[in-house]
């Protein structure tokens, strides 16, 4: 297993831009091997209009303003909204203040998926790196689709790992947990990469002063500087964890990770385990008696590898 060959894996990134997400349409922009299609959006980190006008401001900077932007869900399926601009700031990208590029978006998420889904089986990857609620939009639109595609890489959830909003959820499953059971729910070729990967590859402090005096080098030392600040003070140390680059890693090279498949589904209820993943590894079970579906989960990562990688893709370029 390695490295798809040049521009063979056509992918949709789905995201709530965010600062890791920014970074992840870098990674994904970077990367010889993925064709990326078309940019979605959906509420998450920040409300959904703020999430796309970052979206169309990261892919200006990078001059990449052919790459269409689709609007998606501007909210959870069911629960109230929750933003997450403690981390990613107010608007959204931390202190970067990229300008808004004059061009608009390509039309709405959940029916660019369900189309390019249909029009194109088995071939395009679906990267997920907001809550699910566009996903699960698509699957309540076209019931089966989502099996359509090659594969769903989506940074959620927390196996082994606690939580990072509740001591047992993660903030895209806890989100819109009702979004993340439905694409569990969904048979699609679902890999995960949870906390349990995400928390082990985070760029430093120490590294922001390495960063290359680029519009992207200078765009992402001023977009993390806040989380790290936060960090700071939560005495975790300056570091900023690379959660949304890791699903796109898992569509460029999953011989990065160690990938194990757990049965599993996702709470939706309840103060202290709304968006929980629940995994059966009881022994002694036939698979067929078991909670939940086999859902391929990123338990380990090789990180130095992964980040060697994420740097030469981010600042490939003098941009
Ligand atoms: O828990 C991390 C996830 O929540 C990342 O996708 C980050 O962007 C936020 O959306
Ligand atoms: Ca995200």
């Amino acid at each position: 297993m390695g490295f798809e060959p040049s521009g063979s894996r056509p992918v949709i990134l789905d995201s709530d831009p965010g600062v890791d997400d920014a970074l992840a349409i870098m990674l994904a922009l970077g990367s010889p091997e993925l064709e990326v299609l078309g940019i979605c959006t959906v509420s998450g980190n920040v409300p959904l209009d703020t999430g796309t006008g970052n979206a169309l401001k990261v892919l200006a900077l990078l001059g990449r303003n052919e790459i269409p932007v689709y609007p998606g869900a501007g909210g959870p399926i069911r629960k109230e909204a929750v933003y997450a601009t403690e981390v990613h700031g107010p608007e959204g990208l931390g202190d970067s203040a990229l300008p808004m590029p004059c061009r608009s978006t390509s039309g709405d998420a959940v029916s660019f998926i369900v189309e390019t889904l249909r029009a194109r089986p088995g071939e395009v990857t679906l990267i997920a790196v907001g809550p699910l609620t566009n996903l699960a939009l698509a699957e309540a639109r076209a019931p089966g689709v989502l099996k359509k595609a090659r594969e769903v890489c989506a940074m959620g959830g927390a196996v082994d790992e606690p939580g990072n909003v509740t001591p047992v959820a993660e903030f895209n499953f806890f989100a819109d947990p009702d979004a993340a059971r439905r694409v569990v729910r969904s048979g699609a070729k679902i890999t995960l990469a949870p906390l349990d990967v995400t928390h082990r590859v985070a760029l430093e402090g120490s590294q922001l002063a390495r960063m290359p005096a680029t519009h992207a080098g200078r765009f992402v030392k001023e977009a993390v500087r806040p989380a790290m600040e936060l960090a700071m003070r939560l005495q975790a140390g300056p570091r900023f964890f690379l959660h949304d680059p890791l699903a796109v890693g898992l569509a460029i090279d999953p011989s990065f990770f160690r990938i194990e498949t757990v049965f599993a589904d996702v709470e939706t209820e309840g103060d202290l385990t709304a968006g929980q993943v629940v995994a059966d590894r009881r022994a002694f079970r036939a698979d067929g008696d078991r909670t939940g579906l086999p859902v391929r989960c990123a338990l380990d990562v090789d990180a130095g590898r992964f980040m060697a990688l994420f740097l030469s893709r981010v600042f490939s370029e003098a941009v």
